[in-house]
Parts: structure tokens; sequence; C-alpha cells
């Protein structure tokens, strides 16, 4: 296939897109987090085209978007997305809840799947994830559509995710026929992923562009994490995710104490000519004591937000980490964050995973 088509939000445009994706066919959309690779829920050779082209492994769900007509959990079991009458008394009010506080907006929540909803969506779970993308482009092309979009983020599976239109086009533009432009992501870290338990708890699955502070304020229940040795819940949680083509690590920013940090700092800007640094916060500049340990080294310095603004540095940061990739840096060091609540819980996940090795 040719480079893909960069569609507008204009009315002609989005009939287009819609025709499209009524044929089985695939659209990249823009959300509020990052932009997405959707294709018709209900349509199994439309979602097994979605894995293909993102090079997804089959056991790794996707996502459900739907419109704002369909989000409270009624309206969902009427569509046959998800089936909350299957859900305790608890756990049902708490769903409830969370759709009329959180969406439309970067909450995904698990519920048991719908009638309607293929296997292959949920990778033969019995649960289903859900949201309402709070972006006027995508919800005008969910109303349009009428469908119910099963939508990954739309980057190669593992890599970094799309925050812009050039970014799903240096993924996909040769793999996909239509790419819908809605600017950039304004939150630009995915959507926070909970389910409800049965005793009407929550379990956080992904931390994301919701606040975990935001989700307890709402409902006064505390987001725990998911109970260990129950198996994968979120298959996204897999540890090496959003990568970088080059190697990425996680540094304090701040002299090494023990011998082995000074060692393998001092080894890794031995061998190296250019190295890329993310400051999480504060002036992108490399310290003095970094610049000592490899003298030689010439050094590409970012921040993802010079006053410590969590939602700022979440919307930069996989363009910066996309920007760096592309850069003359050989490797690169990203500073542990030290901000705490808000969106930095999403920023530390993203960025550790994108620094972990598969
Ligand atoms: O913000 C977002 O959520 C973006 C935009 C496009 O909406 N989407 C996104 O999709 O991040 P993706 O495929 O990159 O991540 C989907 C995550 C995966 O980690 C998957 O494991 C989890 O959702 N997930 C999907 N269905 C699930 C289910 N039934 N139970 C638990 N986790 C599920
Ligand atoms: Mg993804």
């Amino acid at each position: 296939m040719t480079s893909a088509q960069i569609l507008t939000a204009s009315d002609d445009d989005l009939r287009q897109a819609a025709g499209w994706l009524a044929q089985g066919g695939l659209v990249a959309i823009p959300t509020e987090t990052v932009y997405g690779l959707a294709a018709d829920a209900c349509n199994p050779e439309a979602v097994a085209q979605v894995f293909e082209v993102k090079g997804r492994p089959a056991f790794d769900p996707l996502i459900v978007h739907v419109s704002s007509a369909r989000a409270t959990v009624d309206a969902l079991e009427a569509a046959g997305v998800c089936a909350p009458r299957q859900m305790s008394a608890p756990a049902r009010a708490l769903a409830s809840r969370l759709a009329a506080s959180f969406w439309p907006g970067p909450l995904t929540i698990v519920f048991p799947r719908g009638e309607r909803i293929p296997e292959l969506v949920t990778s033969g779970r019995p649960t289903v994830a859900v949201r309402v993308p709070a972006h006027p482009v995508a919800l005008a092309l969910l109303e349009r559509s009428g469908l119910a979009l099963a939508a990954p983020s739309a980057n190669r599976f593992g890599r970094t995710s799309p925050t812009r239109v050039e970014h799903v086009r240096a993924e996909l533009g040769g793999r996909i026929r239509f790419i819908l432009d809605g600017g950039p992501a304004p939150v630009g870290v995915e959507s926070t992923i909970v389910a409800p338990d049965p005793e009407g708890g929550l379990v956080l699955l992904r931390p994301g562009g919701i606040s975990l502070e935001a989700l307890e304020a709402e409902t006064g229940v505390r987001p725990r994490a998911p109970d260990r040795g129950t198996g994968v819940l979120a298959p996204g949680m897999l540890e090496a995710h959003y990568a970088p083509s080059k190697r990425l690590t996680l540094i304090r920013l701040e002299p090494p104490t023990d011998p082995q940090t000074r060692a393998m700092l001092e080894r890794a800007l031995g061998s190296a000519g250019v190295v890329g640094l993310i400051r999480t916060a504060g002036p992108a500049e490399v310290p003095r004591w970094l610049r000592d340990l490899g003298p030689g080294v010439s050094w590409r310095a970012v921040t993802l937000s010079a006053g410590g603004d969590g939602r700022e540095a979440a919307r930069n940061l996989f363009a910066i980490l996309r920007d760096l990739d592309a850069s003359d840096a050989e490797l690169l060091f990203a500073e542990e964050p030290t901000g705490t609540g808000g969106l930095w819980p999403a920023i530390q996940d993203r960025l550790s995973r994108a620094g972990a090795r598969p």
C-alpha cells in the first residue's frame, strides 16, 4: 500500500472514515491520550487486521471505544458491548459512578464481555475493556459511524505510542489507508485502566491519564495493585514496552554513592560520543557531576517539563522519546521522576518499561 491518506475532521472526511470502518477497514484516530488504530469492534475480520498491522500478539486484548451516547452501563449493556448485569451490585454501582464521573475521558473500565464483542477483541477473556474518549474528532467519528471501535495505540507492538499524526505515519503509514488528524494528543499518556472487584473495590491495571487521587476523591475507593499470582491481568503491563530503538537507562539525577552505578555510568559514557538525557523536571541541562563522568561526550539534553508539571511532562513524553530516538544520540538516559501524584505514576511507568530489556 502507498502512504496513508491524512483525513481532517470535515464532514466529507468523517463520512469517508466512517464508511471505511463500516466496510471492515482500519483508520488511525486521534484520542486525547494517544492515537489509536481503530476497527469495528464487532467485526472479527477487521479486528484481526488490527493485530496483523500492529504485529501485536493475540494474547493482548484491545480497548473498545464507544460514543458519548453509550457512556452509561445501561446503554453499554443495551448495545451488547458489555454485560454489567453479571457484575455484583457493588461492582456495578462503582462502574456506574466511574462512568458518570470520568467519561468522556482517559479512564478505561473492565466489564464482563457483551455478546456482540468477538473473543478476538478480548483475547478470549470473559471481560472487555471500554472507554469513551474525550477528543472531539474521535467522538464525532464514533457518533457518525454508530460503531464501537476496538483501538489499541497506533504503533507497532512494543514501540513508543504516537501522540501526533506524523508519529502514526512513521509507524503505520505504509500499512493503513487513512489517518484522521486531530492535532497533538493533549494528555499524552494512555488511559488509566481499572477493574471493579466483586466487593466494590477497584484494581488498578495501568496508571494513566486519570490520577489515582481523582479516582479516590470521586469514589471514596483507593485503587489497589493487582493481586500477585492471578496471572497477567493486563498484558499491556508487559515489562518491556513503549520502547525506543536505542538503549534507554533510567538514572537518578544525583551523584552516585555506590560504586556499581558509578562504574556503569563511566562505562556507558566512555564508549559513546553522543548521549541523550531526558530530564523529567528542571532545566534541559546536564548536571556537572554527570558531565565529569564522561568528559568526551556531547550531550543532547531535553526536559519533559522545566517547571516540573506532570501534565506538561506527560504531554511531551512520547514525542521527546521519539525525537531523541531519531537524533544522533547513541544511547539515552532518563531521569527517574521525583514528582509524585497526578500523572507522575504513569510517566514513571512508561519510562521504566521503555527502559526495560525485552
Ligand atoms: O488511552 C488509551 O487507552 C489508548 C487509546 C488509543 O484509547 N489505547 C491503548 O490501547 O492504550 P493499548 O492496546 O495500547 O492498551 C490496551 C491495554 C492493554 O494493556 C490490554 O492488555 C488492556 O488494555 N486490556 C484490554 N482489554 C482488557 C481486559 N479485558 N482486561 C484487562 N486488560 C485489558
Ligand atoms: Mg499500546
